[in-house]
Order: C-alpha cells, then sequence, then structure tokens
C-alpha cells in the first residue's frame, strides 16, 4: 500500500507497515487475551502513557470487557529528535492511588527498552498487587528487562510514525503505521 504524499516538516512516508484493518484485528485479539486474564476483584487500571499510545489506548479500552478505570502518564525520553536520550522524564504523574491495584500499562512501542526499565520499577514501588506491560509495538532490539507481557507486533527496524507515533509531533494523527522516508 503506498502513503506517498503525506508529509511532515521535513520528513515524508515511505510505506504502510501496519494496516488500519490489521491494527484493529490485533487490537480486538489483545483485548480478548487482557479481558481472559483480569477479574473484577484485581480493580485494574490501564494506565496509557502518553503520548504515543493515545490511539492504541483509546481502541483497546473499548474492546476490554473486564471492568476496569484508566488513567495517564507522560513521559518523555526522545525530546523532538529520533535517538533516546537515555534519560527518562515524568512530565504528568497519576494522582490515582496504585496500592492493591493491577496495572497495566499501555506503550505505542518498546524500542531501546529505556522508558520501560525506569517506569515499571517507578510503579511497582507504589504497591500495586501487579504491573504489566501492553505494547502495539516491539523492536526486540535485545532482550528487555521487563518484558511486555502484551505484545501487538514486533516492529521493523525502521523510524516509524502514525497510529500516535511522531516525528518531530509530525504523523501521530496517521490511522496506520508506517515508515519514514531517509532523510533526502
Ligand atoms: C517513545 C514511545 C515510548 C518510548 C520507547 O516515547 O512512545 O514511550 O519512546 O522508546 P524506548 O524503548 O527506547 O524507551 P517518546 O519519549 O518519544 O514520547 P511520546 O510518547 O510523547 O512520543
Amino acid at each position: 500500500m503506498s502513503a506517498s504524499g503525506i508529509e511532515g516538516s521535513d520528513r515524508s512516508i515511505e510505506t504502510v507497515v501496519f494496516s488500519e484493518a490489521r491494527i484493529a484485528a490485533r487490537v480486538r485479539e489483545l483485548a480478548r487475551d487482557i479481558s481472559r486474564t483480569y477479574a473484577p476483584d484485581d480493580r485494574l487500571l490501564v494506565v496509557g502513557l502518553l503520548k504515543g499510545s493515545f490511539i492504541f489506548m483509546a481502541d483497546l479500552v473499548r474492546e476490554i470487557t473486564v471492568p476496569h478505570q484508566i488513567d495517564f502518564l507522560v513521559a518523555s525520553s526522545y525530546g523532538s529528535g529520533t535517538v533516546t536520550t537515555g534519560e527518562v522524564r515524568l512530565l504528568y504523574d497519576s494522582a490515582i492511588d496504585l496500592t492493591g491495584r493491577a496495572v497495566l500499562l499501555v506503550e505505542d512501542i518498546v524500542d531501546s527498552g529505556t522508558t520501560l526499565a525506569w517506569l515499571c520499577p517507578e510503579l511497582e514501588s507504589r504497591g500495586p498487587r501487579s504491573v504489566e506491560v501492553c505494547t502495539l509495538l516491539h523492536k526486540r532490539r535485545e532482550t528487555q528487562n521487563p518484558e511486555p507481557r502484551w505484545v501487538g507486533f514486533d516492529a521493523p527496524n525502521a523510524f516509524l510514525v502514525g497510529y500516535g507515533l511522531d516525528h518531530a509531533e509530525d504523523f501521530r494523527h496517521l490511522p496506520y503505521v508506517a515508515s519514514l522516508k531517509s532523510p533526502a
């Protein structure tokens, strides 16, 4: 499928990697498995990590059938560049008490693993019943600690945008995941 002609500030789309239909089907599968895993007594709290997870989160929670609440965190490690700075910053924190809650952290993509390696221990320190991760995309660059329990797709080693993912804040609104052309 071609997505030529879609342009951000200085880069343009190369090809669609995961189509809207393929993502929707996979989101339904993930939600079905998540719904079977948790019970109402678990007091599931689904926490979306912004900004990248905002579309995935909205689609996923509408397919999860076990009762749950939602919240968001804002973390950033990339700034406006394409390479992780290695330093994670929590720009907005949850005000919800995590004590005894089953926390499901929703990510758009695991790349270097820096974000999860920092964030999961931080959430664990707040006394939840459990912390699990559901990510739409996983680059599987190396063994991650922690490993997400739910993964939508293994991602190719390309710079991916769309369905929440950005390049310098562009392309988040695209309904599919696409790769970016290399800089000219
Ligand atoms: C991106 C993405 C993940 C993280 C993954 O966030 O949304 O949270 O990087 O990379 P890592 O595995 O190498 O840590 P970013 O900091 O770009 O913020 P955003 O969600 O606002 O795009």
